[in-house]
């Protein structure tokens, strides 16, 4: 005897099965009921009882279902999980359920087979258990926990970025990456205190629909965590030009306009969530002009504040996916605001540490110059009294050995060795007045008497006084000066021997020719000339020593040529500049202010 051959009081329904053995009738009776949904079905599947409780879940009447088969009924296509056998003749599945209506029910469905005297199979008792709600609970539950795990990974990149930029990034990028809070897009604003305004900074997110697509299936590429993804996520930052960076590049308010939306979020430190234009809660409308900056009318303000002192604002939105924003997506934003403060306050203390840092570094340097500055001068005023005293010492007697050598020679005779011996005195004598005349310069400047001095004629005319020196070293000359050339502010005659002695050292440096280039030009308030040569260039170990007082490397050199040079271009508030490579040749740059238009011009009258 089946289930099927026997009638039963409770089935009413003409060609349904029917129930016949005593206590399957009975047991149909017992769960008809129940809220607990239970439905029992014959041997091929049909059902022939379904109570109250299904009827509740699957939305069917008894009527509607009783000899339909059971799994075409309730759309049971394939189970989640594998069965789970629960004793011989009960098994457990999951699996899901389709209702009347077309929702989907995630059900356990508990089977337990119905077995005749004889051990055959006379049907199946089914008891269903909706798990729809718990699912829908441990889906949220789960993102939760994704969410919470982002924030700390958040924080600890956190951590690791140093620089404002890089916090930045991290920030929107945690807001707004899959991996991350899943915002479509996001803003940041930072409080300037000393400005007193409240500005827009960096932007993340797609411009449109389109971009967005693209943007994030080359993400999704990255399967990655969130501290590789900041990498990855680099490029996108650098198209700073794209439609989000501008927004929030023009997004900025005076912290004094207390009636702003921004600058209320900010000030009120409470997080505000706005729909359809109105702020959640008060009930108050946005402005106008800023939702038409961002282009939605549905986002929410984090204020960002460390110690009671507001930071800024981060904002977010989906405006591409239109998706409506939670309480819960609120919380983990503020979550991560909270991160995102104290991460920037960091930075910003450490960036005016730097500043401190970096000034006082500046100002320990300048005491160090000043200290060698002041030694060099204390050593040179030194060198400078003592050349005075041998130079005074000196001189008489000089004087009277060149007299008397230019009277031996007008009495010698004209020819023979006596002669040239006497012209050697004669000469070498000479060569050492020079050199006093030079050493008494140095150890006696005077203060330079300013006018105003057209350098390119001072380059043409130095060129001139040693044309003869030039042609014997078969060096060529080459001149180059700027069109309107400004004039300069200098003491004509100190700047020309100054010009010289350069000049001098080029042609020294080319014995066996080469080419001597003077370009006048002129610079932002300076004028330079400089002098170039195509010499040896000046060894390593002497280009430091070359403006040393009595530094030489010539067999008659005096070694205070660019000794008196600089001090002369310092004097004047200008400045001698070296640049040379061995092998290829040297450049000297001479730059001195420019005169002032209005300036009264004194006449130098020498
Ligand atoms: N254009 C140059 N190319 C190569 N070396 C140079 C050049 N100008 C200067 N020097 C080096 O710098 C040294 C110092 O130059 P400075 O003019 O002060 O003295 P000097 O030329 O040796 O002697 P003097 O006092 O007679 O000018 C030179 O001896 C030379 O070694
Ligand atoms: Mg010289």
């Amino acid at each position: 005897m089946t289930l099927a051959q026997v009638p039963q009081e409770a089935n009413k329904v003409p060609g349904a099965p029917r129930l016949e053995e005593p206590a399957t009738v009975d047991l149909a009776r017992l769960i008809g009921g129940w809220s607990v949904p239970v439905a029992i079905v014959d041997r091929e599947g049909r059902v022939c009882a379904w109570n109250r409780g299904a009827a509740l879940l699957y939305g069917r009447t008894q009527e509607n279902v009783l000899g339909q088969e059971w799994s075409t009924l309730v759309g049971e296509d394939h189970m989640r999980d594998s069965l789970l056998s629960l004793g011989p003749d009960t098994r457990r599945y999951e699996t899901r359920h389709r209702a009347q209506d077309g929702r989907i029910l995630d059900v356990m469905v508990t089977r337990t087979e119905m077995l005749t005297h004889d051990g055959g199979s006379e049907g199946a008792l089914l008891l269903v258990t909706d798990l729809t709600a718990s699912r829908v609970m441990e889906g949220r539950l789960t993102r939760r926990i994704a969410q919470l795990s982002v924030v700390r990974e958040i924080g600890e990149a956190l951590q690791s970025a140093m620089d404002l930029t890089g916090i930045l990034r991290t920030i929107l990028v945690g807001a707004t990456a899959s991996q991350g809070l899943r915002f479509n897009r996001a803003f940041l604003l930072l409080v300037d205190a000393k400005r007193g305004d409240l500005r827009g900074r960096v932007a993340i997110g797609p411009s449109d629909a389109e971009e967005a697509a693209r943007i994030w299936s080359e993400l999704s590429r990255f399967e990655t965590r969130l501290k590789e993804l900041l990498r990855k996520y680099e490029p996108y930052f650098d198209r700073a030009q794209n439609r989000v960076n501008e927004i929030v590049r023009a997004l900025s308010v005076r912290l004094e306009d207390e009636n702003r939306f921004l600058v209320r979020v900010v000030r009120s430190m409470t997080t505000v969530r706005v729909v359809n234009g109105v702020e959640v809660g008060s009930g108050r409308r946005v402005e106008e002009d800023l939702l038409r900056s961002l282009g939605v009318a549905s986002f929410v303000a984090v204020p960002l504040h460390a110690e009671g002192k507001p930071m800024g604002l981060l904002l977010a939105d989906n405006a591409i996916t239109g998706k409506s924003i939670e309480d819960e997506d609120v919380g983990i934003l503020e979550l991560l605001g909270i991160q995102a403060a104290l991460a920037i306050e960091r930075a910003q203390l450490s960036g005016e540490l730097e500043t401190q840092v970096a000034s006082l570094e500046a100002a320990t340097r300048q005491i160090r110059e000043n200290h060698d500055r002041l030694l060099r001068a204390e050593r040179l005023s030194a060198v400078g009294q003592m050349a005075a005293r041998v130079a005074h010492e000196i001189r008489n007697p000089l004087v009277a050995i060149g007299g008397f050598a230019r009277l031996l020679l007008r009495d010698a005779p004209a020819e023979g060795s006596m002669r040239e011996n006497i012209q050697i005195i004669a000469s070498e004598v000479r060569r050492l007045e020079t050199i006093l005349r030079e050493v008494l310069d140095f150890s006696n400047p005077t203060p330079p008497r300013m006018g105003k001095v057209d350098l390119t004629r001072l380059g043409h005319e130095a060129v001139e006084l040693l044309r003869w020196e030039l042609r014997e070293a078969s060096v060529a000359i080459r001149f180059e000066a700027d069109e309107d050339l400004p004039e300069a502010r200098a003491d004509r005659d100190q700047v020309f021997q100054a010009l010289l002695n350069v000049v001098q050292n080029a042609i020294h440096a080319m014995p066996e020719g080469g080419i001597l280039s003077l370009h006048a030009r002129s610079r932002p308030g300076w004028l330079e000339l400089a002098v170039r040569d195509t010499g040896p260039g000046i060894p390593h170990e002497a280009r430091a020593r070359i403006f040393e007082p009595f530094f030489t490397t010539k067999s008659t050199g005096s070694g205070l040529g660019l000794t008196i040079a600089q001090n002369i271009f310092r004097e004047h508030g200008g400045e001698i500049q070296v640049d040379t490579k061995e092998g290829e040749g040297t450049t000297f740059y001479l730059r001195l202010p420019a005169a002032e238009d209005t300036e009264h011009v004194e006449d130098p009258g020498r």
